[in-house]
């Protein structure tokens, strides 16, 4: 028995991070056993004296557990938990660590800035030690951005801190372990850049969006060997200079200058007007380097550009060796796609994303440091005609999260796809969930945000990424009466709640809900659902009270191929009737998450308004016999997926949704709201060979489209790129834009088919939907719980192997359509066709055969000549012939009907009116086909 990613709210091994009422959270991985019986948590202060010991206890989650622990500052605590599991067997894990931050200490460092006048200022302090210190922690916020160095090395690996929050609200500050880099003789230095503080961000023109200048705090904490303290804080003290960065900007890059000799250091200006109520520990997770790409090729244009091809598109920067002689000046553009051939940004629209470096004669890898680029390809200039590959690297910067997911599947297709969402989810994960890291956008949109969570939490541990989101909306909404705005942080923009958009507030906080199980979790972020829940009765109450959502502006269906007019934006789909279903859907989670927590007040009268609200939609767009008004495949996809319309209505909608592709000549047409369901709702209800047919589809619309078309992350547009190779828009065209990534939630949901049921994965339905096209699918998933592993192989006509693993402390519900299952003999239930059965941990093997395989067509399916032809259709008229009145009367009644839709040959009908005849008679034949 191991026991293994042993967290504080989420986070490994935490220092200086905002840490009240810590969740402490553990996994098990054990042959033997299955379940966890006691645990037994034990918590350390400094000398490693006891703080707190649960004992044995039956009541410890390992999702998240909340001791009573009060916590004190800039203090570091170990823990360590032991666990007993049902067959005996007893384990316990390493010691590991967290350390709080300053808390409620008051700040001893003031807020120091450089005179006016210098553009990017270097702060600096010299000062001496007796003797090398034990330990020493810096505690420290630049603004806009800053890194800093002690003895000319940085203070830890993270890159654009102190990270993008709204700062009118709260700056975060940073705590490094620098013990190793002080010495007796030390220089402390600082370098700031504007940032998404600073520096001309969002839609707000030129101008600063939450400061105007360039500031520091600071305290650098030092323990000494005979234990004395001394403490190095930001203050009147220190000298300030312009440093080698001449200019910085999030959009537009930066010019370095190394030859830049600064004029003579100058002291630093008090700002104490910024005050230190703001000042916050993190919540931010590192950005790092997480990755390095090696550049595949360097070309040469036919425009006569020198440009380096990454090979992968990915956010960050491209470090080189910089050997030029003194005052040689290298110029770097980084953009995502060859147009012709040749270098393309017009798709950047106003960001310039370019790096300056002029040499001062030494060699450097360079590299920048106050903005970052997505980006594939670089026109290098200055590098002479035949630059050397080795002196360029790709380095991606990323919020350091761990990786969850690992997929492989039979079609080398999809797995390109599979590794693009993965690239989608790196190159917007810095900081904030952003729309695309590379035009003059890179932010928080919420409806990105919202259609990829789930994605994303199956993706990655992203648990801690999305509480510094949702920390960051609920102060936002705490200014709006509960209103989210398009974008958080919202850089001061205005405008009205869009829904899918805004709705973030509701499903992203449930959605990490349902994948970690941390009730604690979910209490903090509850703020969210309960505002915005109130909010839409508010906004409800204002406009009439029609239990609908009826008024404001819209994205809705963003990007649909379905809008009114080629040049929209805004799908085909009624704005009003997708913001009630959302209306719908937010209540019903802020219930469900009332529920979760016991605020029974909240959810009885969540519970009355979501009724309410369904029935209201149900008179709005129900037809008086009972089809939907909105005939979309959006429309028809939401209807299915929240529950919309009366179960009654559900054959029918099927039907619909399955004609609406008719009339599509079976493409998708759907937008940012109605992809995030499409294929979900599709395998859910009978059409998992459609989903298979669009996510397979290699043409334009389609996700497979965009890969053979050389895409290695996923594009904001169905044609982003037209398939002559140009692109198709320069208005609004990111080939970097996560949202219709959301398809791998139906990838790992749906087609290997493990979704969670009970929070965290504690229990899970595993319902895989092979397809011979993809031939075999390979998904583990290191879940909250534990691994998961669903693999499944087709192995013939009507049958497939399936292996499963079921972590430890978790327990899954088998379900398959009827079939003879071999090799694993649990018991069995059946219902409506379907088989179910429900194992503990372990691994399972099996190996399924189908009467007829849920991949193979329907007989309604067949055209109609093979449908006459058909043994197991005439053996079927037969079997059924007892509710008939003869063979023949029913053989008779099934010609007779192909006679009449032969007659229509020469003038067919409608495929789907087709369709609906034959149904109706196999229906009226054979009960079912
Ligand atoms: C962004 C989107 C966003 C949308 C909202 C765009 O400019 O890039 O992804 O959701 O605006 O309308």
């Amino acid at each position: 028995m191991k026991i293994y990613d042993l967290q504080i709210n989420h986070l490994t091994r935490p220092l200086g991070f905002m840490l009240n009422n810590p969740s402490f959270s553990y996994k098990v991985a054990c042959d033997g056993a299955k379940r966890q019986v006691s645990a037994r948590i034990c918590v350390f202060g400094p000398d490693s004296v006891p703080v707190y010991d649960s004992g044995e206890s039956g009541q410890i989650d390992s999702l998240g557990f909340t001791p009573p622990l009060p916590l004190r500052p800039r203090t570091h605590y170990t823990w360590k938990v032991s666990v007993t599991a049902d067959n005996g067997e007893r384990a316990e894990s390493a010691e590991t660590w967290f350390e709080t931050g300053k808390m409620e200490e008051a700040w001893q460092g003031q807020w120091i800035a450089p005179q006016p006048g210098i553009v990017n200022a270097r702060l600096f302090k010299c000062f001496s030690l007796p003797q090398r210190p034990v330990s020493a922690r810096l505690y420290i916020c630049g603004l806009g951005l800053y890194e800093a160095y002690i003895n000319g090395e940085k203070a830890g690996d993270e890159y654009l801190t102190p990270y993008c929050n709204d700062y009118d609200r709260w700056m975060q500050y940073q705590t490094y372990d620098v013990t190793d880099l002080l010495s007796t003789e030390n220089e402390l230095s600082v370098m700031l850049g504007d940032g998404w503080y600073k520096g001309r961000f969002g839609f707000q023109g030129q101008k600063a969006v939450y400061g105007d200048r360039q500031a520091l705090i600071c305290e650098l904490h030092v323990r000494l060997p005979g234990g004395q303290e001394q403490v190095i804080i930001s203050d009147d003290s220190w000298l300030g200079e312009e440093s080698q960065v001449r200019f910085a900007n999030i959009y537009d890059g930066e010019v370095y200058d190394a030859t830049l000799v600064p004029a003579p250091a100058q002291p630093v200006c008090l700002l104490p007007q910024l005050g230190t109520a703001r000042l916050t520990e993190r919540l931010s997770l590192p950005v790092r380097v997480t990755h390095t790409v090696i550049p595949s090729e360097i070309l040469h244009t036919p425009a006569g550009e020198t440009v380096l091809d990454l090979g992968q598109e990915i956010s960050g920067y491209l470090s080189f060796r910089a050997a030029g002689e003194y005052g040689h000046t290298y110029k770097l553009e980084y953009g995502e796609i060859l147009q012709d051939g040749c270098f393309y940004q017009d798709n950047l629209r106003s960001a310039k994303q370019e790096y300056t470096y002029v040499c001062d004669g030494n060699e450097y890898w360079t590299r920048p440091h106050f903005t970052f680029f997505g980006f594939r390809y670089v026109r290098l200039t200055g590098f002479g005609d035949n630059p050397d590959l080795k002196d360029f690297l790709g380095c991606v910067l990323c919020s350091d999260i761990a990786q969850t997911a690992i997929l492989d599947t039979g079609n080398a297709l999809v797995n390109r796809f599979a590794q693009n969402a993965v690239w989608g989810q790196r190159g917007n994960f810095i900081d904030v969930p952003t729309d695309c890291p590379q035009r003059d956008e890179r932010m928080g949109w919420t409806g990105d945000a919202q259609v990829f969570c789930a994605t994303a939490m199956y993706q990655t541990d992203a648990a801690a990424f999305y509480t510094k989101f949702l920390y960051d909306m609920a102060a936002e909404q705490r200014d709006r009466a509960g209103a989210v705005p398009h974008v958080v942080p919202s850089f001061h923009m205005a405008g009205s709640p869009a829904c899918a958009w805004a709705d973030a507030a509701a499903v992203m906080p449930w959605t990490v809900y349902r994948f970690t199980g941390d009730l604690s979790l979910l209490r903090r972020t509850y703020a969210n659902m309960r505002m915005w829940a109130e909010w839409l009765c508010h906004m409800d109450d204002q406009t009439g009270s029609h239990r609908l959502w009826q008024a404001g502006a819209h994205f809705a269906d963003w990007l649909a191929l379905d809008a009114a007019y080629p040049e929209s934006c805004i799908g085909g789909t009624d704005i009003y009737f997708i913001a009630s279903a959302y209306y719908y859907y937010s209540l019903h989670l802020a219930r469900l998450a009332a529920e979760a927590l016991g605020e029974n007040d909240d959810a009885k009268r969540w519970h009355t308004r979501e009724d309410e609200v369904l029935t209201a939609i149900r008179r709005e767009y129900r037809t008086p016999s009972g089809r939907l008004a909105v005939r979309t495949q959006t429309a028809y996809v939401l209807c299915l997926y929240l529950g919309l319309m009366p179960p009654e209505d559900t054959p029918a909608l099927k039907e619909a949704l399955d004609r609406a592709f008719e009339e599509s000549r079976g493409e998708l047409r759907t937008g940012f709201v109605g992809t995030a369901y499409l294929c979900r709702v599709l395998s859910r209800f009978g059409l998992n060979n459609r989903a298979y047919d669009l996510f397979l589809r290699e043409k334009y619309p389609g996700w497979l489209y965009e890969v053979k078309m050389g895409a290695t992350t996923v594009w904001e547009r169905w044609n982003s790129v037209l398939p002559d190779g140009h692109m198709s828009d320069t208005g609004m065209n990111s080939l970097n834009h996560y949202a219709y990534g959301a398809i791998m939630e139906w990838v790992f949901g749906d087609a290997a088919g493990l979704s969670p049921v009970k929070a965290g994965f504690r229990s899970a339905r595993l319902t895989p939907h092979p397809d011979p096209r993809l031939k075999t699918l390979d998904f583990a998933y290191e879940s909250a719980v534990g691994r998961w592993r669903s693999a499944w192989q087709v192995t013939g006509e009507n049958s497939f192997d399936w292996q499963v693993t079921v972590p430890f402390g978790a327990e899954a519900e088998l379900v398959l359509p009827e079939a003879e299952v071999a090799g694993f003999a649990p018991e069995w239930e059946y219902t409506d066709g379907a088989m179910t059965c429900t194992v503990g941990a372990g691994e399972y093997a099996m190996h399924i055969t189908f009467k007829r395989a849920p991949w193979q067509p329907l007989l309604i399916d067949l055209p109609l000549s093979a449908l006459m032809e058909n043994d197991e259709m005439r053996a079927l008229i037969r079997s059924c012939a007892p509710s008939l009145e003869t063979v023949q009367g029913a053989e008779k009644l099934l010609t007779m009907s192909l006679r009449k839709l032969r007659a229509n040959h020469n003038n067919p009908l409608p495929v789907w009116e087709q369709k609906r005849l034959e149904t109706a008679l196999c229906t009226k034949c054979f009960g079912k086909v």
